[in-house]
């Protein structure tokens, strides 16, 4: 049986150029474990189609939400003062990220059972009513289309999938509530018992991923 992230990249054959936004979590800037696999499924996506990568250190410029900019938020776009829309300038940017991406990368460790606090400061500046997502009487509705997310998480000695793992169903949460339910989720989980077995393990998975028959659809 094919694992389930190959059937998930060959989703990204549909696409003649992947236009990638590569978010890193890890307040480690080197010899991070999770950025490496970042970097392997990385050269993995080159290696199979034209790839174009932005990317974003969320602990380079974390910002958290406050009173006015929830007021600013919550404030219809054509009521806001100059102020209001420059308090929202930030968010923007990032949600312009998101929709100029038709893959999203994500690279996170857990921090405390839980994402780092950079990473949780990000979903809550893309989590917009109105802009990433509305309700309408059926419940939420995610308003990002046509996207789909690699998520790639490293942990200590938590496994992943266990009682314990606050990350991977949450960031599934977070990525389907604004509209990106093609989400596939490696890990490279107790690092701490064994790391080389637990990279090498998630490396594998990333590299297993052919697609053959996404090349022949590539331009
Ligand atoms: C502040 C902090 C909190 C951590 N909390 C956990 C945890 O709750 N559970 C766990 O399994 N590992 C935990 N770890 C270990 C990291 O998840 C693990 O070392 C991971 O591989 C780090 O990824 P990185 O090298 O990309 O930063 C923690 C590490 C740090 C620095």
């Amino acid at each position: 049986m094919k694992p389930r992230h190959m059937k998930h990249l060959s989703t990204l054959g549909g696409h003649r150029q992947l236009r990638v936004l590569r978010l890193d979590a890890s307040a480690s800037p080197d010899d991070s474990a999770s950025r490496k696999l970042g970097d392997a499924m990385i050269a993995r996506l080159r290696r199979a189609v034209p790839v174009e990568l932005r990317q974003r250190d969320l602990n380079a410029d974390a910002r958290f939400i406050d009173a006015g900019w929830i007021e600013a938020n919550f404030t219809p776009y054509g009521e806001r003062s100059a102020a209001q829309s420059e308090c929202l300038r930030f968010s923007d940017t990032l949600i312009d990220e998101l929709h100029w991406a038709n893959h999203i990368l994500l690279t996170t460790p857990m921090y405390n059972f839980s994402i780092p606090a950079t990473l949780k400061s990000w979903i809550d500046l893309v989590c917009r009513p109105g802009v990433t997502f509305s309700y309408d009487e059926d419940g939420p509705m995610g308003l990002l289309a046509y996207k789909s997310a690699e998520i790639l998480v490293t942990t200590g000695g938590i496994a992943l999938g266990s009682e314990a793992d606050f990350v991977s169903d949450y960031l599934k949460q977070v990525f389907s509530f604004i509209g990106i339910d093609d989400i596939d989720l490696i890990g490279a989980d107790c690092m701490h018992v064994d790391a080389e077995e637990s990279l090498a393990r998630a490396l594998a998975r990333i590299e297993l991923d052919e697609m053959e028959n996404i090349l022949p659809e590539v331009a």
